[in-house]
């Protein structure tokens, strides 16, 4: 290759540099790539003085005049990625003010509701319970009938229901539960299974018409009521501590016999107002029922009652959030208000 060609080479890279290095944008890069590296660029001009050369020399001369072309090519490239960058940069610059106050992110938290269904199943997970769940939506046989309440029996009015269709309803409560794992397994048997109920109860500081309950069950051989008081006592103490006062009074399911419900102290006025709203001066609130499981249960899912015996309870979850994080009125637990939740996560 001749020294003219590549002192012309040296000086179209000379000049290419300096252009392409002080375009302020891509629009003029391209306009520098046109310039040089286009059809009549000066590279080309460069290119078409080899015909001039011995034959021996072009070979040489057109790979020295591809080289500096691919160079020139990945030069421009740089540049653009270097104009891009500083176009995202300054964008950001007008946009973001980095000196603006940091405004602290809102976390999420577990609803009180759903952390005392959780912690009631983990203490009964602890003691090797399984954990169930099933439809809100059932038939009378579940909610009644098999659970030893028949059509005619008045104790369907303690649970006024949300009819869905003639025979189906919005499950009142979450006894049902133990038909079905009792249909479904035979003993020893030990769950618990939260969810969802539905009354026609009109509200106030106790009653929703939708809130939950954590159901458990455990059937086998020589269960009695010690077994229950123990376990019961056990989950408020887990989630009240030890100083809640609880006890049991005697009470009627058609389900259970005997029957107890489970009071605890009343978190509004702690056993001390004649005119509470939330105890009716009482000084107790009702966190649910309780008892040995009917032999007409038993002998419903084909267990002989004679060999088996087991305790049911059914506690209303809110009801045991008013007293565990001393709220005077459980409709706060479904206004969501922000505050409020925050307060208690
Ligand atoms: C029952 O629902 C029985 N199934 C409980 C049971 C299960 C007894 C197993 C024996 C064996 P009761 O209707 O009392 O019982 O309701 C139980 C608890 O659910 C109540 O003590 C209360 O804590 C909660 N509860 C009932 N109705 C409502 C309501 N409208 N709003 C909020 N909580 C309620």
């Amino acid at each position: 290759m001749t020294t003219e060609l590549q002192t012309s080479l040296s000086d179209v890279r000379r000049r290419f540099d300096a252009d392409a290095e002080s375009a302020a944008d891509e629009q003029a890069l391209e306009s520098v790539r046109v310039t040089y590296l286009g059809r009549n660029g000066e590279v080309t001009k460069v290119r078409r003085t080899i015909g001039t050369l011995p034959a021996a020399a072009r070979p040489e001369a057109g790979r020295t005049i591809n080289d500096a072309v691919a160079s020139m090519e990945q030069r421009l490239e740089e540049l653009r990625r270097r104009l891009e960058e500083r176009g995202v940069e300054s964008e950001l610059n007008a946009t973001i003010d980095v000196t603006f106050a940091a405004i602290e992110p809102q976390l999420g938290a577990i609803h009180p509701v759903r952390r005392i269904v959780n912690d009631s199943c983990a203490y009964f997970a602890r003691h090797g319970f399984a954990v169930v769940v099933g439809p809100e939506a059932e038939p009378d046989y579940y909610n009644f009938d098999a659970l030893n309440i028949p059509a005619d029996h008045p104790a369907r009015e303690n649970f006024d229901s949300f009819w869905i269709t003639d025979g189906v309803l919005l499950r009142p409560h979450t006894s049902p539960m133990q038909i079905r794992t009792m249909q479904q397994h035979r003993p020893p048997i030990a769950v618990v299974a939260p969810g969802k109920c539905f009354r026609r109860d009109a509200l106030d500081a106790r009653h929703l018409f939708q809130f939950h309950q954590v159901e458990g069950l455990l059937v086998a051989e020589n269960i009695h009521f010690g077994h229950l008081k123990g376990m019961l006592t056990g989950l408020c103490r887990e989630l009240f501590g030890a100083e809640q006062r609880v006890r049991f009074r005697p009470s009627y399911f058609p389900f259970t016999e005997p029957s107890a419900e489970v009071d605890t102290t009343c978190p509004k006025c702690r056993g001390k107002a004649a005119s509470c709203a939330m105890c009716g001066g009482s000084g107790w609130i009702e966190l649910g029922g309780a008892g040995m499981v009917h032999p007409n249960v038993l002998r419903e899912v084909g267990y002989d009652p004679g060999v088996y015996s087991g305790w049911a309870f059914g506690f209303g979850a809110e009801r045991l959030g008013l007293a565990r994080y001393e709220v005077d009125d459980i409709r706060r637990f479904v206004e969501s208000e922000p505050g409020f939740l925050q307060q208690l996560s």
